[in-house]
């Protein structure tokens, strides 16, 4: 099934990256040098999505800026002969009109974010991917889009059982193949001794757009918000619900630590600086463990 459109709920207010954040919007923040929703961006672009949709709020603006032309950057860069570099600005622009911003006017949580999306999602499944899963490779979208049949897809993967309270844990059913499993049952941010598994949901998912129905009517949930999670839970046995057990790496980048080793594993790939940045990386080692 074709899944054209996207939703990117990036209306959070990135408290955990304070004050880096108190001025600039945490989907912002450079990995390498690219802000984490070009990641999330290229990945859908990836997967054939052609509308990509953000769900902002107040302080948002330099995220629309960002998928826009900036003249003055690229004249300035045209009449230094700068090509390579003015390619890098102008790549993500894409047909006009690709791209759409809805605000969520107060922050109550990632069902309320994806629902304020819903006028501009006809009845056709829509994926969704959060900017702070950074999954390494921007394949994962199009491996679910391809192995996408019907109902909830989500992507997977296992976790250490002392986390499973910062997750949507699964109940897991069947093995199906190429990853898939059913998913008998779905709940936000359980303790460790009512985690039905350790097995979490990442932040890539593909919604049957019942789901807005449910989720105009969704009672507030864990963190007294409206849970995405509660929504697609309630749609379990009346449509399917699968879960996608990703093989790429993914980085939590809405924490501090896995920011910082997104940044370093990028680094190291990169072909200018990972053979610079790993010998560096090896002696400071050396020196610590001394
Ligand atoms: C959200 C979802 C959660 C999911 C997580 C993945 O939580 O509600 O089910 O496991 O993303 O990153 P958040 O991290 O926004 O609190």
């Amino acid at each position: 099934m074709k899944i054209k459109k996207a939703i990117f709920p990036v209306g959070g207010m990135g408290t955990r990256f304070l004050p880096a954040t108190k001025s600039m919007p945490k989907e912002m923040l450079p990995v390498v040098d690219k802000p984490l929703i070009q990641y999330a961006v290229e990945e859908a672009a990836n997967a054939g999505i052609e509308q990509f949709i953000f769900v902002t709020s107040r302080g948002k603006s330099a995220i629309e800026n960002h998928f826009d032309h900036s003249f003055e950057l690229e004249n300035n860069l045209l009449s230094k002969g700068k090509r390579d570099t003015l390619k890098t600005a102008q790549e993500m622009l894409k047909i006009p009109g690709s791209f759409a911003y809805v605000r969520q006017q107060e922050p109550a949580g990632l069902g309320h974010a994806v629902w304020c999306a819903r006028h501009l999602i006809g009845n056709e499944p829509v994926a969704i991917l959060l900017a702070d899963d950074l999954i390494n490779g921007s394949n994962t979208t199009k491996e679910m889009i391809n192995n996408y049949t019907s109902g909830n897809m989500l992507a997977i993967m296992d976790v250490n059982k002392k986390d499973v309270s910062s997750y949507g844990i699964i109940t897991p059913g069947n093995c199906l193949q190429n990853g898939v499993t059913e998913v008998n049952g779905l709940v936000e941010k359980p303790s460790i001794e009512k985690a039905p598994s350790n097995m979490a949901v990442v932040g890539r998912y593909i919604i049957e757009p019942e789901i807005f129905d449910v989720l105009e009517k969704q009672n507030k949930g864990a963190g007294n918000e409206i849970q995405l999670t509660d929504a697609i839970a309630s749609r379990i046995g009346k449509s399917n619900c699968f879960g996608y057990k990703f093989s790429e790496e993914r980085f939590d980048c809405g924490s501090k630590i896995g920011f910082i080793q997104a940044n370093i594993k990028l680094s190291i790939e990169r072909k200018e600086m990972g053979s610079k940045l790993k010998s560096w990386l090896h002696n400071e080692l050396l020196e610590y463990n001394k």
